[in-house]
């Protein structure tokens, strides 16, 4: 679905490049986690994927056309994005706002509304907030309606630049929930940046472990990150070889108390046979 070949990036003025020769593949269907520090050029890459951030040298494919080769409007409105700082626009209402997309496609306002009233159901925003301006929501719930505006356009891809940063861990718990579901159901592919581990290995079908100066460290599933991490940099970065991660089972048979390396429970093992005989069970 996005590929990227050969790709840099040094922004006028810079010595240091801030995306360095990455060549990455973001499979249609799946989420695809860039995971870095501060710095590490995610943003950077993210945004060359809709145009607004062209390469320096290298090229960025979207559907296995070159973005270089879109129409940079057609392109983005083909694309959700959901912005680091929610990006709303502050003079629109909730409903106006995610409906923004929809209007300019030319949906009536009756019916761009009413897929407003959806997503924001969707996303667990009240209806009665539909009329606020985002002056007057929280962090969580300004980010909820970056998100249900993002999914407004019923894009089958999604650019999410740490969409759930500044959130409080059950919020934050609850909108990756909801996102894994909705990803599942629709079958969007999904470019997703953060720099936490946890929401990486949570999310990602794929992650893509960037070290300073914006170049590949590694590439692979969750399983492999954790416990195959290519280096030193990447296995700190995950914490591969820390104490929280290496964890045990503790306790008489059948309780099944997972504990980390210090012996501090972390949670409680899961019979995964009986899950998978109550799926079978329920004709799944
Ligand atoms: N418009 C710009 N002009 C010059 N340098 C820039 C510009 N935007 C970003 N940079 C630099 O490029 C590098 C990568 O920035 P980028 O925003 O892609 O990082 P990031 O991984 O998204 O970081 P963060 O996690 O803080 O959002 C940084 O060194 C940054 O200072
Ligand atoms: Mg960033």
């Amino acid at each position: 679905m996005i590929d990227f070949e050969r790709v840099s990036k040094t922004y006028p003025g810079s010595d240091e490049p801030a995306v360095d020769d990455v060549t990455l593949h973001a499979p249609a269907g799946r989420t695809t986690v860039l995971l870095g520090s501060s710095g590490s050029g995610k943003t950077t890459l993210m945004r060359m994927v809709n145009r607004m951030i062209a390469p320096t040298s290298g090229r960025v494919l979207v559907r296995g056309v070159d973005v270089a080769d879109q129409d940079p409007v057609r392109l983005r409105r083909s694309i959700g994005y959901v912005l680091q700082d929610g990006g709303l626009f502050p003079h629109r209402t909730v409903a106006d706002n995610i409906a923004t997309v929809p209007v300019l496609d030319g949906a009536t306002r009756r019916r761009a509304r009413a897929r407003a009233m959806e997503l924001m159901e969707l996303v667990g925003l009240d209806a009665s907030m539909a009329r606020r301006f985002p002056a007057q929501l929280s962090g969580g719930q300004r980010q909820r309606v970056g998100v249900a505006r993002a999914l407004a356009n019923e894009a089958d891809l999604l650019l999410m630049d740490e969409p759930f940063g500044a959130l409080d861990p059950l919020v934050r718990a609850d909108l990756q929930r909801e996102l894994l579901g909705l990803q599942r159901r629709l079958g969007t592919t999904i470019l997703f940046v953060t720099h936490d581990i946890d929401e990486a290995l949570l999310l990602g079908s794929r992650i893509v472990v960037l070290r300073a100066g914006g170049r590949i460290a590694q590439v692979g599933s969750p399983e492999e990150i954790l416990s195959a991490p290519a280096d030193d940099f990447v296995a700190s970065f995950v914490g591969a070889d820390s104490a929280r991660r290496r964890l045990r089972v503790h306790g008489p048979a059948g309780a099944r108390i997972v504990v980390d390396g210090d012996g501090r429970p972390v949670g409680v093992l899961d019979d995964l046979d009986a899950d998978l005989d109550d799926e079978a069970g329920a004709g799944r």
